[in-house]
């Protein structure tokens, strides 16, 4: 099959509560009213191992967990959607619209953990197979917003407290900024339907119009 019958792989990056998760569905919508051929993933999770893997992340009393284990897990769980799910779809041309890639584990990890960002960029590139984002959209907040959209329910990553999210924002900020060409950044402080606006303006320009 050509590269011309691929889907193409659409990644939504940004600190926690950025708005990710709404521009993905309007999105998302937004392709299936074009009879697009559309799937829509989250990380970590999207499998039945790697819902497993998120369990273990997010929700199990595990405060334990070091850094270093947090990013092969992180990592292991991708690996599996990529094989799974990813790779599959973009084969028969579906478009794989994700919420998170690999690039929250450089933020998160790297920004966050303070993980060597060689390393992480070497375990991502074994996890994914070298499968890199058509475009992607970091929705970019401060993260006092953030804290302010959370519910009361945290799980163990936003626990971490606003200084981690400062230092994965300015990860973010940074990869941005070496993969301009991949990653656009959105002002995430606006409303809902401006942002949307604006995702669509920048998607329309870069994908459909080519
Ligand atoms: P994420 O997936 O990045 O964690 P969500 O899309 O779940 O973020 O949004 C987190 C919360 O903030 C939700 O309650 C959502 O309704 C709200 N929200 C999303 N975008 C905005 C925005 N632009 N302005 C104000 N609130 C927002
Ligand atoms: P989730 O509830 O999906 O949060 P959000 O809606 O903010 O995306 O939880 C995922 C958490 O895992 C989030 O805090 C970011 C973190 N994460 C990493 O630390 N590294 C990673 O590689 C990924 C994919 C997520």
């Amino acid at each position: 099959m050509s590269d011309l019958n691929k889907g193409k792989f659409i990644t939504f990056e940004g600190i926690d509560g950025c708005g990710k998760s709404t521009q993905v569905k309007m999105l998302v919508k937004k392709l299936e009213q074009l009879n697009m051929d559309v799937i829509t993933i989250r990380e970590p999770g999207g499998t039945r191992i790697s819902e497993s893997i998120r369990d273990v992340l997010l929700y199990r009393d595990t405060h334990e967990l070091g850094g270093r284990t947090e990013a092969l897990l992180m990592t292991a769980s991708r690996t599996q959607l990529t094989k799974e799910i990813i790779l599959p779809a973009l084969d028969k041309g579906t478009w794989v619209i994700a919420d998170r890639y690999a690039d929250s584990t450089l933020a998160y990890q790297g920004g966050g953990r303070k993980i060597d960002l060689d390393s992480l960029e070497k375990l991502n590139q074994f996890a994914t197979y070298d499968t890199v984002p058509d475009l992607t959209f970091f929705i970019d907040i401060l993260p006092d917003e953030g804290v302010k959209r959370q519910n009361t329910k945290l799980d163990r990553i936003e626990q971490a407290g606003i200084d981690f999210q400062s230092r994965v924002r300015g990860l973010y900020l940074k990869l941005a900024e070496k993969y301009s060409n991949r990653i656009v950044v959105i002002n995430g402080q606006e409303d809902i339907e401006t942002i949307h606006k604006n995702i669509w303006k920048e998607f329309e320009q870069r994908m459909l119009e080519k």
